[in-house]
């Protein structure tokens, strides 16, 4: 049997099923990274607001330590670049490393200072970020509704067109 022509494998026709939901695919350059925190900046792939996920992909730069949060749903987290870690744990997140992070937990996500690039790890998020102040109050809330207006805004003002997130 001969193998498929490859142009057949690739057009949308021949591989597409009427009903059935097709995948949605993103390329790297479609959806800028913009600026979140200082030393962070983010690209936001999908939104669910029913849900309430949200899917990034997330730059540290060396040495940066951002706020301490509760989480009130589930994280699914895997790194490329970089080493990282949650200043309450020894465990260190490197490329390759995979971390999940339960409903309730609470920690403090430093970007190693020995890092020579960005750290750079892909988060699948439910529900809401808690960020806390020092006595543990609650100071602000990053969920998946903030995180979109916060991309759409950081595209905007760079000039960008408005990105196409899936679910958005
Ligand atoms: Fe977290």
């Amino acid at each position: 049997m001969s193998p498929r022509p490859q142009a057949a494998v690739n057009a949308p026709s021949a591989t597409a099923i009427p009903g059935i939901p097709a995948a949605m695919h993103r390329g790297e350059e479609e959806l800028p990274f913009v600026y979140f925190t200082d030393g962070v900046e983010f690209q936001l792939m999908q939104v669910d607001i029913e849900l309430g996920l949200w899917i990034v992909r997330t730059k540290f730069a060396p040495g940066t330590t951002v706020q301490r949060h509760r989480h009130t749903g589930t994280v699914y987290a895997y790194t490329t670049r970089g080493a990282w870690r949650y200043l309450e744990y020894p465990e260190v997140n490197r490329p390759g490393s995979y971390l999940y992070e339960p409903a309730g937990s609470v920690h403090t996500l430093h970007a190693l200072g020995e890092n020579t690039e960005p750290a750079d790890i892909f988060f699948a998020i439910s529900g809401a970020n808690l960020n806390l102040d020092d006595d543990g109050n609650v100071e602000s809330v990053t969920d998946a509704g903030s995180v979109l207006r916060t991309y759409l805004q950081g595209c905007e003002r760079a000039g960008l067109p408005r990105p196409n997130v899936i679910g958005a």
